[in-house]
């Protein structure tokens, strides 16, 4: 008998309107006309101390960050059975492991000998076990700790209470979410199954990691955050870059439990735009995603960019950024269109939008302003910081 090789159909490089999921299709079918958008007119504050309060920066972190599970890592990262990778931007060591029957995990990067780190650097790793640098302690991928050295040097040694600490996790729609606080009763309630269709929709869970980069940032968190929640800024801190390509029009806005789902057309948007045949969905639409707390995804035409924005201090945040394409380059000329993304994406929101919240946070800082004003074009942020209240209270 012969075995018949079944051969996975190649994925597409470009996504289509009917390749969206049926709520995101519903949301770009809302775009009104370029001509036809209207932008709200509002009257809205917030205090210059959300951004620069010790008080306010530790209430968000017992309420929040602590409380509630949040984004950690990407199942792209470690998208096959014995890989693991670390993550330390929220000042807490973590793994997130896959093990070989293919479940997440999320433990401390911390050995149960004396606190050792088992891995020293972001990258992500394939490998069977965790094995300490320091005495060699060696521990697989759902965390139980297999071996220690010279065994026979400890009395009565309980290797079973010595397995890595894990903390409660879950993947949906290709992310990573886990409790930060180990003592912290679980809380997934912010993880929306319609986002998970979404992200599956766009590829996420399995899509090809081209490129991350770490930036650490001298500005409140939220600060970072909220260029992904307004147009306000793009044709003005962007004019030299991509501003030219979006028009100063308000977005579809849809909120699912506390995540926010932003779909916009681009300059000079027609409905009609959406129903050329075999055109690339990600050429007319963007879709910018607020994946609660703090994870922001956006939509390019061949890429879609991640980033986990983790506080650190009222005015030190830890950026993980990465850039997803659907499959790895097969040719020369594809690989020359990721290099040139990358390097432009990088240069808008490293020099551009993160930029932006760093001048901003010294100027907070300083005492200049009491309070914020926000603009009719910047209402997403206040529908968010309506979100996050919501959790004070
Ligand atoms: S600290 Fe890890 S084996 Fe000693
Ligand atoms: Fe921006």
């Amino acid at each position: 008998m012969t075995a018949t090789v079944l051969e996975r159909p190649a994925k597409p490089l470009i996504q289509t309107i009917g390749m969206l999921s049926e709520s995101q299709q519903i949301a770009v079918r809302k775009i009104a006309p370029h001509d036809q958008a209207r932008v709200p007119t509002i009257e809205a504050h917030r205090p210059s101390s959300i951004f620069t309060g010790q008080d306010r920066y530790d209430l968000e972190q017992a309420r929040v960050f602590r409380k509630t599970a949040v984004p950690v890592s990407l199942s792209a990262l470690i998208a096959e059975p014995g890989s693991a990778v670390a993550q330390d931007g929220y000042g807490v060591p973590l793994i997130i492991t896959r093990d070989k029957r293919g479940d997440i995990h999320v433990f401390l990067n911390a050995c149960q000998h004396k606190g050792s780190k088992l891995l020293e650097t972001c990258d992500p790793v394939k490998t069977g076990r965790l094995v300490c640098p320091y005495h060699a302690w060696t521990y697989g991928l759902d965390g139980t700790l297999i071996g220690a050295a010279r065994p026979e040097t400890f009395v009565n040694f309980d290797k079973a209470a010595h397995n890595l600490k894990e903390l409660p996790a879950r993947e949906s729609g290709g992310i990573v979410y886990a409790m930060l606080d180990r003592h912290a009763a679980a809380d997934f309630s912010g993880i929306d199954p319609q986002i998970a269709l979404d992200m599956e929709a766009l590829g996420l869970p399995d899509a090809h990691v081209y490129g991350r980069k770490t930036f650490r940032l001298d500005a409140n968190w939220k600060l970072v955050q909220e260029p992904f929640l307004e147009g306000y800024h793009v044709q003005r801190l962007h004019a030299q870059s991509v501003g030219p390509m979006f028009a100063d029009v308000p977005n579809v806005v849809d909120v699912f439990g506390p995540n926010i789902r932003q779909t916009s057309g681009k300059l000079n948007f027609m409905p009609s735009d959406l129903d050329i045949p075999g055109e690339n969905i990600h050429k007319t639409v963007t879709h910018a995603y607020l994946l609660f707390p703090n994870t922001v995804v956006v939509t390019s035409p061949y890429y879609i960019s991640v980033m986990i924005i983790m506080p650190n201090g009222p005015g030190k945040t830890t950026v993980d950024y990465a850039m997803l394409t659907r499959g790895p380059a097969d040719n020369p000329k594809g690989e020359a269109v990721y290099k040139k993304s990358y390097d432009m994406i990088l240069k808008v929101f490293g020099t551009e939008d993160f930029r932006a919240a760093e001048i901003s946070h010294v100027g907070l800082a300083s005492g200049a302003l009491d309070d914020v004003v926000y603009s009719g074009l910047e209402e997403t942020i206040l529908l968010y910081y309506k979100i996050l209240e919501g959790y004070f209270s």
